[in-house]
């Protein structure tokens, strides 16, 4: 571990923090504004894609490019310090949300805060300085903060042309830039916005002038040593014709400040980007005194402390503590940055992706309750007839075909919102929400990407009948049009076709006859739990309705298909497809009896299916076949070659056979755990590019979706494993993760990253899926926390491992009040459990409500929903005990 935490609320520091590259990512309460921010004060600060203030910071920047930090010089006499510059002793001290840099210079104290206000779009910087001395001493301070005031593809593409359109505006706090248009090839726009960034001295004192642009502040030095720091050029305190159509930046001259032994001067920036001069100057005005800022940073770290105690964990460990603060935090980060706009996510546009969205809301399920069902009605519009969808969703809720403006879908697309449908369902007990309804999603993309309509015209992306209207459908039939679609949708060995990949976006090659046997085990299970839900509505209604078209693919209620058959199942697709081309707009009446009977032919024939044909004699499951049709998994020329998501899914969805699960346990052991480390890769190494299969295995082995240890798929491991009841072996998958995370070879902030490489770096820092899973892994089934139809099932299955102390502490907050609960363990739980066997989880001595004993019904801890919710509004506890 490169920090130590300081307190309870995951505030930690970094002694020496320079030789990891690390970054740390600061926002506010809807992101706003997004800044990332390192111990060398590297990083970058913008709006969105197309509005950075400064210039976009990629992971090599921050410890390679001047250009991208938040510089600040003090010259006091005969030495110029730069503050971005490392110290000996400097010490990073990071918490919620906010970042600081201590500093110690010689005579001089200095500290560095950088945060967002958590209700305000600006990135507040505050230089504090302390003459540590006993002689007095001058400062002569000047601030030097790059700008860039464009968007993120001029960073090559004409990027001195687009400067050309920059304008300066100097007033007395500060610069404002902006450019006369913004420069795109496909029409030039005139431009309104405002990148400011205005400076003051202690309670209001306004910079002596400045040097707005690189070419005055460099003169006939450069960045490392500028002609306004080394040399005597005078700050301008009015605007020059020849500022105009230059590379900007806000460097101001502070007046020298003379600072008695143990007095202490603070200087102050705010940044940002605004639509007007008026609305830049109103943001200003909020933060234009010392005291406004202290305020405003005291405010920023109450607020996010008391949201982060809506799900508090307490497992009397510091450590888990803290970094769980922390974990828990990032499903909300990366609803605020999407999967970009930190150093290492230097791709995408900000929004999110779909399989991301559903995940994370697994989390924000939890954490953010109130919104949390419109938001899945909202999510379900992104559907496309077809089964496919809409891949990135805008941070106002619109949905994007592909960032990239490629026709490409991803297989595993219809499994996730299922998934989190039936959590949020089984949490709340609103089983109606199946029966709300929401639009498709329409564009030129028509059978799953195979076919392009090129008559479509962009109007508002919503399907529409041959007669025009707008069609709107259930949640329910949503999610058919899912499954049903991809069970249909097969390949030579009658497994779901790969198409443009699966969850591992790096199998990106085998559109043509590629499979994936790895998410046909998830779509088994989904039609097989779908039919759980559907016997719920049965009380509520008896049928429902779904467009005539829909009814090609319930074969089972007319005319059967052969399920044996791959061809067959490709035929009635392809009417399918071709019928919803133009939608009649007809609806058809099915009993749920009928609906409930096909779905589960459907569900037994994939999976006996599956569990049959993809099981290697090896003893694990190939999960996928390549673009030439071959099998990638099992013994390949003379290697085994084994991924882990084939295993994972096999296993959660219940299709693998206990013994089948653990035979797939020894194989993972042999051949994908890493031995020094303890956790376990994502595939073995094929040893060679696989252009037959995809990307991932042109990167070196180890990283990425090449053989690292992708804390995603490592988690959802040990949540198959916990499922079915493999108790032991998923405490150690889960516990592999955090030991790696808090490793001395992580180099890493608290967080739990996207992966780790072969030598166990943390990299890919806290806009990671693994999260959620991890959060939801732990709540439902570590501590077993489980919610049927809104009722609570405790199901813990805690091992004497799990406990740090007597006692595990959870509160879950939401607007019905705040369910408490304490796990106890009874003090023999020391004895160790053995290995290998299925279903021997600890077992639950007592559990009490407040005061009353709640009993055993047919073998279970079940708490009625009126209870909880009473309980929840008394403050009353759940306690748990454990033998
Ligand atoms: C990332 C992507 C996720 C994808 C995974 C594997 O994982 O965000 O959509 O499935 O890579 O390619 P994450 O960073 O969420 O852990």
């Amino acid at each position: 571990m490169v920090y130590k935490f300081i307190d309870n609320f995951g505030t930690f520091r970094i002694d020496d923090p320079y030789g990891y590259n690390l970054y740390f990512p600061l926002t506010n309460k809807d992101g706003s504004l997004l800044s990332s921010i390192s111990p060398n004060l590297a990083g970058d600060i913008k709006k969105d894609n197309e509005h950075f203030l400064t210039v976009p910071a990629g992971i090599e920047d921050l410890r390679s490019s001047l250009l991208c930090r938040r510089e600040f010089f003090i010259r006091t006499g005969r030495q110029t310090l730069r503050l971005s510059f490392p110290g000996k002793h400097d010490v990073v001290e990071a918490g919620f949300l906010y970042h600081k840099v201590i500093k110690s210079a010689p005579g001089l104290g200095i500290e560095i805060v950088n945060f967002i206000p958590f209700d305000a779009a600006v990135e507040v910087m505050w230089v504090k300085v302390c003459n540590k001395s006993r002689a007095a001493v001058t400062l002569s301070p000047t601030s030097f903060i790059p700008l860039f005031g464009r968007s993120e593809k001029n960073l090559r593409d004409h990027r001195h042309v687009s400067s050309l359109l920059n304008r300066v505006y100097l007033d007395q706090f500060g610069i404002r830039l902006r450019p006369t248009m913004v420069f795109d090839e496909r029409g030039h726009r005139i431009n309104t916005d405002e990148y400011f960034v205005y400076g003051f001295e202690g309670s209001g004192k306004p910079p002596e002038g400045q040097f707005p642009t690189l070419d005055y502040f460099y003169g006939r030095g450069d960045i490392l040593s500028p002609d306004a720091v080394e040399r005597e050029v005078v700050p301008a305190r009015q605007k020059r014709t020849v500022f105009d159509g230059k590379e900007a930046c806000a460097a101001f001259r502070f007046a020298d400040k003379r600072l008695l032994p143990g007095e202490e001067t603070g200087y102050f920036l705010v940044m940002g980007v605004e639509d007007s001069p008026e609305k830049a100057g109103k943001a200003f005005q909020r933060f234009n005194t010392d005291s406004k800022i202290r305020k405003s940073l005291e405010d920023t770290k109450v607020y996010w402390r008391r949201y982060l105690s809506t799900l508090a964990f307490d497992f009397n460990d510091a450590v888990f503590n803290n970094w769980l603060l922390w974990v828990t935090f990032q499903p909300t980060l990366r609803k605020l940055f999407g999967c970009s706009f930190l150093p290492h996510f230097d791709y995408g546009k900000g929004g999110r992706g779909w399989r991301d969205l559903w995940q994370d809301a697994l989390t924000l399920l939890v954490t953010e309750s109130e919104t949390a069902g419109g938001l899945i009605v909202s999510n379900f519009k992104g559907v496309r007839i077809d089964g496919s969808n809409a891949t990135i969703i805008t941070k106002d809720g619109d949905f994007i075909a592909d960032r990239n403006r490629i026709s490409r879908v991803w297989m595993d697309h219809g499994v996730w919102p299922y998934l989190t449908l039936r959590e949020y369902v089984h949490r709340t007990g609103d089983i109606r929400i199946l029966l709300e309804e929401t639009s498709y999603f329409r564009d030129h993309q028509l059978k799953r990407a195979r076919a392009v309509d090129i008559s479509f015209v962009q109007k508002d992306y919503l399907l529409r009948s041959s007669k025009g209207e707008v069609l709107r459908g259930t949640i329910l039939e949503h999610v058919l049009v899912q499954m049903l679609a991809q069970f249909f949708n097969v390949g030579r060995h009658n497994v779901i076709r790969l198409e443009n990949a699966d969850w591992n976006d790096g199998l990106d090659m085998a559109p043509s006859r590629g499979e994936s046997a790895a998410f046909s085990f998830m779509y088994a299970y989904n039609l097989r739990d779908l039919c759980v839900l559907l016997t719920k509505l049965r009380e509520i209604t008896a049928a429902v309705t779904v467009p005539e078209e829909l009814g090609l693919l319930l074969d089972r209620l007319q005319s059967p298909v052969d399920y044996n058959d791959f061809r067959e199942k490709q035929k009635r697709l392809g009417l399918y497809f071709e019928a919803v081309k133009n939608m009649s707009g007809d609806r058809r009446k099915i009993s749920l009896e009928d609906l409930i009977r096909d779905l589960q032919e459907k569900a037994s024939h994939m999976s006996a299916w599956l569990r049959e044909k993809q099981w290697l004699k090896e003893g694990f499951f190939n999960g996928y076949y390549d673009d030439d049709s071959l099998p990638v998994e099992g013994r390949i020329r003379g290697d085994i070659r084994m991924t882990l998501p084939s295993q994972v899914f096999a296993i959660m969805s219940g299709v693998a056979t206990d013994e089948q699960t653990k035979s797939i346990w020894r194989s993972v052991n042999k051949y994908l755990k890493d031995k020094r480390l303890g956790c376990f890769h994502l595939n073995t190494d094929f040893g060679s590019v696989y252009m037959k299969l995809g990307r991932a295995y042109g990167f070196s082995y180890g990283d990425k979706e090449n053989g690292a240890f992708f804390s995603h798929m490592v988690v959802m491991f040990a949540n198959a494993l916990y499922k079915r009841g493999f108790v032991t072996e998923g405490f150690e998958v889960i516990n592999s993760l955090f030991k790696m995370a808090v490793g001395p070879q992580a180099y890493i902030n608290p967080v739990l990253p996207e992966y780790f490489n072969a030598e166990g770096k943390g990299l890919y820092a806290y806009l990671t899926g693994s999260a959620s899973w991890f959060v939801h892994t732990l709540l439902g089934e570590v501590l077993g926390i489980k919610f049927r139809f809104g009722d609570l099932v405790l199901e813990p299955k805690l091992l004497p491992a799990n406990f740090f102390a007597q006692d595990i502490r959870v509160s879950l907050r939401s607007a019905g009040g705040t369910m408490r609960f304490v796990f106890t363990r009874d003090k023999n739980i020391s004895r160790i459990i053995g290995r290998g066997t299925a279903c021997r989880a600890p077992t639950v001595t007592k559990v009490l409500l407040g005061d009353l004993p709640v009993p055993v019904v047919r073998g279970e801890y079940l708490i009625k929903r009126a209870a909880l919710l009473r309980a929840g509004k008394e403050g009353r506890v759940i306690q748990v005990n454990i033998d």
